[in-house]
């Protein structure tokens, strides 16, 4: 789909990143000259930074094919089992929400991992005996919100652990104008930057405001994307000036009514609001605790005084935390 071509193929077409981005350049190089199945690779961060898009550029500059599967879509190791021995040398096998496997199914993975191996048990009792299947040498790409999500063990097996941050202004401001490129969208460079200032930091959304903006732009403008369009435009889906949306205005607000300011437990405000702990935690948490909205006590969570300047509301006894 559309989607599908936005996304980059090769690294040169991948923006920033940089430092994960130059050591992966270097160890797929590595990989191909010794003509060896690169090490396993672990991506982390928050959701929508390109963690999909980067396995398939893995995948893509190696010339393997990928395989893609998540931790919940692997129920039993049979499954699992399948899927490897599925694989042709080299390939990659990409596992999304890897933190999601089961501990069954996981046990299963480090042979494989380990030893490109598969272990059966075959029997029970004691004419049980274990018989090994060689796998070819592939590589295993998970991703995951966080590392501290996986069990040691199974953390341990990456040889390559890549961290990926909230992409910068001028980053974000370059995604949103290649994406217009691709789109065939006319886009200003105010315009752009403005996309770009309330993406929260994240290439997912970027995509999805610029073709909102771009519907805005066809149907009550002139096609093109100046500031003042994508500035409207993004006021009318609930997008704030400082990319919060809907949502992000509930939580904080909720913090502020209903709790003071904090602290406040998750559990409690997954009740209040009626979203999943995940969610909150994986998806809203992340971005407002890196513009300095929330922080994180021990206690609980509490809002800032920078949270309440954006949001044109002052806590009764003072702001919980400093902003
Ligand atoms: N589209 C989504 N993420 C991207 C990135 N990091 N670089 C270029 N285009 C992208």
């Amino acid at each position: 789909g559309q989607l599908e071509s936005l996304r980059p193929r090769n690294l040169n077409e991948y923006i920033g990143q940089d430092q994960v981005k130059e050591n992966l350049r270097v160890f797929i190089t590595a990989a191909k000259m010794r003509r060896e199945a690169l090490d396993h690779v672990l991506l982390y961060g928050p959701p929508g930074l390109g963690k999909t898009t980067l396995a398939g550029i893995i995948a893509h500059e190696l010339g393997v094919q990928m395989h893609t599967t998540s931790g919940p879509a692997i129920e039993r190791p049979g499954d699992l089992a399948a899927i490897l021995t599925n694989l042709s040398e080299g390939d990659v096998l990409f596992i999304d929400e890897i933190h999601r496997l089961s501990r069954v199914v996981e046990e299963i993975l480090y042979p494989a991992m380990e030893d490109y191996a598969l272990d059966f048990i075959i029997g029970k009792g004691p004419s049980a005996r274990s018989i090994r299947l060689d796998l070819p040498p592939f590589t295993l790409i998970g991703a995951t919100t966080r590392a501290g999500l996986l069990s040691s063990p199974l953390r341990d097996r990456f040889g390559v652990v890549g961290h990926l941050e909230y992409y910068s202004q001028e980053d974000l401001c370059r995604i949103v104008r290649r994406a217009a490129q691709i789109l065939q969208v006319p886009l200003e460079p105010e315009g752009a930057e403005e996309i770009a200032r309330r993406s929260r930091g994240t290439p997912r959304v970027a995509g999805r405001l610029l073709k909102r903006v771009r519907d805005f732009a066809q149907v009550d403008g002139h096609g093109k994307i100046d500031r003042e369009v994508a500035a409207a435009a993004l006021e009318r889906i609930q997008v704030d000036s400082a990319g919060l949306d809907a949502l992000d205005h509930r939580l904080l607000l909720t913090m502020i009514d209903h709790f003071g300011g904090g602290p406040v437990g998750l559990e409690t405000l997954s009740a209040t609001l009626g979203e999943e702990p995940d969610t909150i935690e994986d998806v809203y948490e992340p971005y407002l605790l890196q513009i300095g909205f929330i922080q994180r006590t021990p206690r609980g969570r509490v809002v800032t005084e920078r949270a309440c300047a954006h949001l044109g509301r002052c806590l009764a006894g003072g702001p919980a935390g400093k902003g």
